[in-house]
């Protein structure tokens, strides 16, 4: 059986993830995972005509990884597409932060993707494809959101270096860098009235567009995605200046 499984699937740029994977033909079934059981249902019960797989896991706890492989052990599928999308960030200083919800962001942004990533290598194979999604965030530090911005570096350097890993296995791995966007993840960072210059100016994206636009890329080989030419400019300058003066304008 032909799968995708798509991780933070239960809002924002996961869900828009999971309508437009459901369009592809290919794909016998989905497998939803998030934390929120009522909102996969509703993702999987709105996604009529394609089948769903709803998996209520926390992928902050170790448990989640042997349920997971359990599921794979049982069902044998084909992973056609892997996206690893779960994250979450926290804005403010690491000074003022809270441990646990630092170490939180490092088990779902960086060992969730990893485990995930290793547990569904052997059920993937040529013409599949792995779409982790990183941020700007990764481009450079980013004071304010230290923690967030360098689990997204290690995403996006897992993913270049898995890419060439599984080049001769021909399967796909692209790294996806969205910039601001409208979802549950502004207020789960308490971004939302922290007064962020960086928040409040930057243009924002659309998740259907940066889903839509990641997909195409995904099949058409590519590695990597960023929208808006003012991220692209970016990524550009901060691959050219030291990053003690990136900072300067990459604080949020
Ligand atoms: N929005 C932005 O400005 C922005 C910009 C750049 C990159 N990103 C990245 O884009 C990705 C998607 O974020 P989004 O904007 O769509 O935010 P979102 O709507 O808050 O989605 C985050 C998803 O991750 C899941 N998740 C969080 N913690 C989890 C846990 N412990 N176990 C399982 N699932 C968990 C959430 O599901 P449950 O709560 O149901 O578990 C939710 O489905 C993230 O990796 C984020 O870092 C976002």
């Amino acid at each position: 059986m032909n799968i995708a499984v798509i991780t933070g699937a239960s809002s924002g740029l996961g869900m828009e993830y999971a309508r437009q994977v459901a369009t592809l033909s290919e794909i016998e079934e989905i497998w939803l995972i998030a934390r929120s059981t009522e909102k996969l249902n509703q993702l999987a019960y709105s996604l009529s005509g394609k089948a769903c797989r709803c998996l209520t896991l926390d992928l902050q706890k170790a448990e989640c990884y042997e349920e997971y492989q359990k599921q794979l052990t049982a069902a044998k599928p084909n992973i056609r597409l892997l996206i690893n999308n779960a994250g979450f960030g926290k804005i403010g200083k690491v000074f003022d932060a809270d441990s646990a919800e630092q170490a939180g962001m490092i088990d779902v942004n960086c060992r969730a993707l990893t485990v995930i990533t290793t547990l569904s290598l052997p059920y993937m194979s040529k013409g599949s494809g792995i779409l982790n999604v990183s941020s700007i965030a990764s481009f450079a530090p980013t004071p304010r959101m230290t923690v967030y911005s360098a689990t997204k570096a290690y995403v996006a350097a897992f993913s270049k270096a898995l890419r060439e890993e599984l080049r001769s296995r021909k399967i796909q791995v692209l790294t996806v860098c969205p910039g601001p966007m409208a979802t549950p993840f502004l207020e789960t960072a308490n971004i939302i009235g922290s007064h962020s210059p960086a928040f409040e100016n930057l243009p924002y994206c659309q998740p259907q567009q940066v889903a839509t636009r990641s997909l195409h890329r995904l099949l058409r080989g590519k590695g990597f995605y960023t929208n808006r030419f003012i991220y692209k400019f970016y990524r550009v300058i901060a691959k050219i200046f030291p990053h003690n003066w990136v900072m300067k304008f990459s604080k949020t």
